[in-house]
């Protein structure tokens, strides 16, 4: 019988043993499964233990600092590096939505690999890899291998000459969020909904600049503290806010304005391959529309997108 305390009573064990005295760099997102990679590797070997956690400057609102402080509240060896503006240069320009992924991917493995080569004999890369990780990067086509290509540090391991340890590799979504109680993780980050390597990167639709980040998060923050605070957060698996490369006309007082669009986005889903948008009640719609182009500066119109997985996508781009 699988059970979790089981799970990690093991794990730890076996990592013990195959880790010794080496030391493990492993790159952090917030997300559930490094998160809990991490713990379990940091239970095993304690400050050998070496986590970066990298602040790409298309995170949500203030997302970097409170991740960084739960993760420094478990214990776990961390630095946080601030490397926003190494992202939006790369990103100048940029409008194609693969490009951007790759800008996105590039800078992240060599702000990555500049804070690991500080690190001393390091010899292992952790990675919290899931069972479904290891069966899609194994197909070949389809849109999979690009997500995977970002999130898992693809080509990293080669270049810095690493061996990697996947702690989470046999497991399910399910079984590790287990693991993760077990290991008594906040449900702060335990029930947090599922985010894009690239972030706000492909929900700004064409060319990025700090500006729109600003506004998109904003836009972002005042719709998922609203899910929340309506308890609405948990019915839903993912959700966020587009900003749209259009203006439309609108009126403000006697002023007419000409202002961007943003849609947002909230579905259903068990996997992320298939999704449905989700009937989020028209008074909380409503209220999330009057704050976000109330208090959104450059704001003026707001659009609910009501697509299904397939045929659209979650992600805009
Ligand atoms: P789509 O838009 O393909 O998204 O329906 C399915 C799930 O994958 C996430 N997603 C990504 N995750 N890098 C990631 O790490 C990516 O480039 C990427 N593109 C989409 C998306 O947020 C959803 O959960």
């Amino acid at each position: 019988d699988w059970t979790a305390d089981i799970f990690v009573e093991n794990t730890v064990r076996e990592l013990q043993e195959k880790l010794g005295d080496d030391k493990v760099v492993m790159g952090l997102s917030g997300g559930v499964d490094s998160s809990v990679a991490a713990t379990l590797i940091h239970q095993a070997i304690g400050k050998n233990l070496y986590c970066i956690f990298v602040d790409n400057g298309l995170l949500r609102k203030n997302e970097f600092e409170q991740v960084l402080e739960s993760y420094e509240g478990m214990g776990l060896n961390v630095k946080g590096v601030d490397a926003k503006e190494d992202f939006y240069k790369a990103l100048e320009g940029l409008t194609d939505p693969e490009d951007k992924r790759k800008a996105i991917g590039r800078v992240f493995i060599e702000v990555f690999d500049r804070e690991a080569h500080t690190i001393k004999d390091v010899k292992w890369l952790g990675q919290g890899t899931i069972y479904p990780d290891v069966i899609e990067s194994v197909s070949v086509n389809g849109p999979s291998v690009t997500i995977k290509s970002h999130h898992n540090v693809g080509g990293l391991p080669e270049k810095m000459n690493l061996k990697v340890v996947e702690p989470l590799n046999l497991l399910f979504k399910d079984e590790v969020r287990n693991v993760g109680r077990a290991l008594e993780i906040t449900d702060n980050i335990l029930g947090r909904h599922p985010f894009p390597g690239p972030g706000l990167g492909i929900r700004i639709l064409g060319d990025i600049t700090p500006d729109k980040v600003r506004i998109l998060q904003e836009v972002d923050d005042i719709f998922i503290s609203g899910l929340k605070e309506n308890n609405l957060y948990d019915e839903v698996w993912q959700a966020g806010a587009v900003l749209l490369p259009v203006q439309s006309v609108g009126v403000m007082g006697d002023e007419r304005t000409y202002e961007q669009v943003v849609a947002l986005r909230a579905v259903t889903s068990l996997d992320g391959m298939t999704a449905d948008w989700v009937h989020l009640p028209y008074e909380f719609l409503a209220d999330t529309s009057n704050k976000i182009i109330n208090r959104v500066k450059g704001v003026n119109r707001v659009v609910y997108d009501i697509s299904s997985k397939p045929p659209a996508t979650i992600e805009w781009e």
